[in-house]
C-alpha cells in the first residue's frame, strides 16, 4: 500500500477521533448522571491520545493530519440518548480499526492500531457496564413504587 494511501485512511480514523473527543466533552459537560460524566471526561482523554498517536503517524508518513471539525449530533434530551450516541460512535471506531488493522501492510502502524482498538473495546465494555447500572437502578425504582403502592 502506497504512503498516501495509508495517510488517507489514518486520517479517516483521526476524523473519528476528533469527534469523539468533542461527543465526550461535550457529553461530559451536559449530562446528568455522575458516572456518565466521570466515563465521557476519562474517555476523552483516551480519545484525544489516539488522535495524537494517528497526527504523528500520519507526520511521520509527511502527510497532514485532518484536524477538521466535525459535523456531529451534540443536543440530546437525555442521558439515555447520549449514551447511545457514545455507544454508537464507539462500535464504528472498532469496526474501523479493524479494518485498517486488516487493510494496512506496515507492521509499526498496525501495531499502533492495535493498541487503539484495544481501548476502543474497552469504552464499549464501559459503556455496557454503565447501562447494566442504570438497568438495575430503574429495578430498584421499580421495587419502590411497588411498595408504595403496597402502603396506599
Ligand atoms: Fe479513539
Ligand atoms: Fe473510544
Amino acid at each position: 500500500m502506497e504512503a498516501k494511501d495509508i495517510i488517507s485512511k489514518l486520517n479517516t480514523a483521526l476524523k473519528s477521533e476528533v469527534e469523539a473527543i468533542l461527543v465526550y466533552t461535550n457529553t461530559h459537560a451536559v449530562c446528568e448522571c455522575p458516572h456518565l460524566k466521570l466515563l465521557a471526561i476519562e474517555t476523552s482523554f483516551d480519545e484525544m491520545r489516539h488522535a495524537k498517536i494517528l497526527s504523528e503517524l500520519i507526520s511521520d508518513l509527511d502527510g497532514k493530519p485532518a484536524l477538521t471539525s466535525p459535523d456531529t449530533r451534540l443536543i440530546y434530551d437525555d442521558d439515555e440518548e447520549q449514551l447511545d450516541h457514545i455507544e454508537d460512535l464507539e462500535e464504528e471506531a472498532v469496526k474501523l480499526y479493524e479494518e485498517l488493522i486488516a487493510e494496512i501492510d506496515d507492521e509499526e502502524i498496525v501495531s499502533e492500531l492495535k493498541k487503539i482498538l484495544a481501548d476502543e473495546k474497552a469504552h464499549l465494555k464501559d459503556i455496557d457496564e454503565l447501562e447494566e447500572e442504570w438497568a438495575e437502578d430503574d429495578g430498584d425504582d421499580d421495587e419502590e413504587d411497588d411498595d408504595k403502592e403496597e402502603e396506599d
